[in-house]
């Protein structure tokens, strides 16, 4: 795409010319907004970008080798990975309230990704994957007393940082940004990532969380994922995930009785996330995945699909 492609030209040029020969430090998730700005950043200013991965325990299954094997490995960026998981842990221990968690996990991403920015004593700017949308919604949200849920990604650290932000793609919608992302040579398994919220697995984990939870929902939510690449509709749906409820049921399994985890299965089609609808999911697809899931993940023996559209349902279930 030509328009893309020169949009790239400039944005270079500009990131140039404002940074000069100073360091940026860039948070990457390895979402598609922040994996996109750190490659037109680093297009610009190479060595002198600093990406910070930091795992809060509560990633998708290979979420951070992903981001390892395709930012260090294949690009060689300058990136640090921080795994923090033990911390968010400790502290999440026995809390089930759904903004609770997402506190915890806000102030404890703040924390932590604080220290490990100060210890790149010579950056001067924070790189921020924030698009169009972002700004539209952070403005609008900002006058209203009432929050139905409190999104966090990394706001509110510049502030506290000293730092100038820089926000390359804050002009551009997610398809832009995803073809912008195809152009600079990212892998189609990052472009075309589903958004996944900051407090990740937390908040998909109903009740409390540990470990073994955190275990099954990764292998769950992964084989789920896998299954929708393979038939082509992955690229149709605009997030699929999977929850782990507290609820038990009881099973057979071969001569024995089970008694385990109720696991859903969740997929829906929207615009803009502020209203959504449910994904009409071919059941023999939902048969396959199910069966794999039964047979595979121990701990779940009992796989359901959410039929709620937003509204009245909110896309997570926490
Ligand atoms: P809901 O559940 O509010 O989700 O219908 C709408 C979109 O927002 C994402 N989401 C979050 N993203 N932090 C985030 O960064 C959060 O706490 C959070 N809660 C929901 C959700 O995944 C969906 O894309």
């Amino acid at each position: 795409d030509w328009q893309m492609g020169s949009f790239i030209d400039e944005k270079v040029r500009e990131i140039k010319e404002i940074v000069g020969n100073k360091k940026v430090i860039l948070g990457l998730s390895g979402g598609v907004d922040s994996s996109v700005a750190a490659a037109l950043i680093h297009k610009a200013i190479g060595d002198n970008l600093y990406c910070i991965f930091v795992d809060h325990g509560l990633l998708r299954k290979n979420e951070g080798e992903i981001v390892y094997k395709t930012f260090k490995e294949r690009f060689g960026f300058n990136l640090k990975m921080v795994d923090a998981s033990k911390m968010f842990l400790e502290r999440l221990k026995g809390v089930i309230d759904p903004e609770e968690k997402r506190k915890i996990i806000g102030k404890t991403f703040v924390e932590v990704f604080e220290k490990e920015a100060s210890l790149f004593k010579d950056a001067e700017f924070l790189a921020q994957g924030t698009l169009y949308p972002d700004v539209i919604e952070s403005s609008a949200h900002g006058g209203t007393s009432v929050t139905i849920k409190t999104h966090h990604n990394v706001g509110g650290l510049p502030e506290k940082m000293n730092l100038k932000l820089l926000e390359p793609l804050r002009d551009l919608f997610k398809d832009e940004v995803r073809e912008i992302g195809r152009i600079l040579g990212l892998p189609e398994e990052i472009v075309s990532r589903h958004p996944f919220p900051g407090p990740g697995l937390a908040v998909r984990i109903i009740g409390e969380i540990t470990e073994d939870k955190i275990r099954i929902l990764q292998e769950a939510d992964h084989i789920f994922i896998e299954e929708l690449r393979k038939v082509g509709l992955y690229n149709d749906i605009s997030q699929a995930f999977a929850v782990l409820t507290p609820v038990k049921t009881v099973g057979v399994m071969g001569d024995y009785r089970t008694y385990e985890y109720v696991l859903a299965l969740r997929a829906v089609k929207t615009e803009d996330f502020m209203t959504a609808d449910w994904y009409e999911m071919p059941y023999n697809l939902l048969k396959k995945v199910s069966s794999r899931i039964i047979n595979k993940v121990k701990g779940i023996n009992r796989v359901v699909y959410d039929v709620t559209s937003k509204p009245p349902a909110t896309v997570e279930w926490e």
